[in-house]
């Protein structure tokens, strides 16, 4: 019976679903909400047939290396699988799966919320009004900027940049996207979304919203000099991954007022956040929260747990991202 090691308690049915197929003896579970330390990853992961991680997790040839030959699936209950080394997983005939799909409507929900609460300064408005400082209605107090009429810009049009898009056209919103491959005429009729280079969408964006993975050609691919070529009164928001923004330039950005405000829900090196950008009124700042409903939380967990038990059972994952590997 194959072995293999669970990294986090999860939500929804997944350990369950874990237990029923390998059995109890052949299933360590890392029953905590606190990560697993690497040293613990490293000593338990060896021997065993399928690793089911999170994002937290950094997955290289050590770990990999640490399993040993009997590994044959990484299944990470994420999307995003920048923190697995893949081309070490392909080298070793490792399977590498991943969660696409089923949290494409909540993290482009939550997009739409920081985009709206960037929009409306509702961070500041809130600490504001918890402080105790309101003490009249104002014609002037706190004033944001409108998304009806206003040029959203989306970095990155795969799944979650269009169900952005989506909810964008509702607002009344023109939509500019820049993407590695151009959508089809038909896609591009369907969200009312107009292609443009990167310099356009820095030029033109009222409201930029970040869609793309992380990888070696995104890592920083918003800094100073982006951050510069952008309108004074544009809204910057991050629901990707952390790396693909110089922290330290947005934090400048939103300081100097080269941008209006941001919503960011990721960071270069989670969990800590750049002390600069602590300290910007401007920024609304949540703890990687795209995903996180019950529902899709749920789903995710027990995605991760059919790609591992339908590779270790001798069938094809639904969501392979080297299916080289499989035969
Ligand atoms: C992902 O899936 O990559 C998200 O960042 C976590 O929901």
């Amino acid at each position: 019976m194959p072995r293999i090691l669970i990294t986090r308690r999860l939500p929804g049915r997944a350990v369950e679903m874990l237990l029923n197929t390998f059995g109890q003896a052949n299933v360590d579970l890392h029953d905590s909400d606190v990560p697993i330390t690497r040293a613990a990853l490293l000593s338990r992961v060896q021997g065993v047939d399928g690793l089911l991680c999170l994002l937290t997790e950094r997955i290289d040839a050590e770990v990999l290396d640490a399993a040993g030959k009997r590994l044959r699936i990484v299944s990470t209950m994420a999307v995003g699988y920048d923190n697995i080394d893949v081309s070490a997983a392909t080298a070793r005939g490792v399977a590498v799966t991943n969660t696409p799909g089923v949290l494409t409507e909540s993290t482009a929900d939550l997009a739409f919320a920081l985009i709206l609460a960037a929009a409306r300064r509702l961070g500041e408005a809130e600490r504001f009004l918890r402080s105790g400082s309101w003490n009249t209605w104002s014609p002037t107090l706190l004033l944001g900027v409108d998304l009806s009429g206003a040029t959203l810009g989306i970095f990155g049009m795969g799944r979650i940049g269009q169900a952005v898009a989506r909810r964008a056209q509702g607002f009344g919103m023109r939509i500019l996207y820049h993407n590695r491959r151009r959508l089809s005429a038909e896609q591009e009729a369907e969200f009312n979304a107009i292609y443009v280079d990167k310099e356009t969408l820095l030029a033109e964006s009222d409201f930029l919203s970040l869609h793309c993975p992380l990888s070696p050609e995104t890592r920083h691919a918003f800094s100073e000099t982006e951050f510069r070529r952008m309108k004074p009164s544009a809204v910057f928001v991050n629901t990707t991954r952390g790396p693909v923004v110089d922290e330290a330039a947005l934090a400048r950005a939103l300081r100097e007022g080269w941008i209006f405000s941001a919503g960011i829900d990721v960071f270069e090196r989670e969990p800590e956040v750049h002390p600069e950008l602590l300290a910007c009124e401007n920024a609304v700042l949540i703890p990687h929260l795209g995903s996180a409903t019950r529902a899709t939380r749920a789903k995710m967990a027990e995605m991760a747990a059919e790609n591992l038990i339908a590779l270790l059972q001798g069938g094809r994952p639904a969501h392979c991202v080297n299916p080289e590997v499989l035969v």
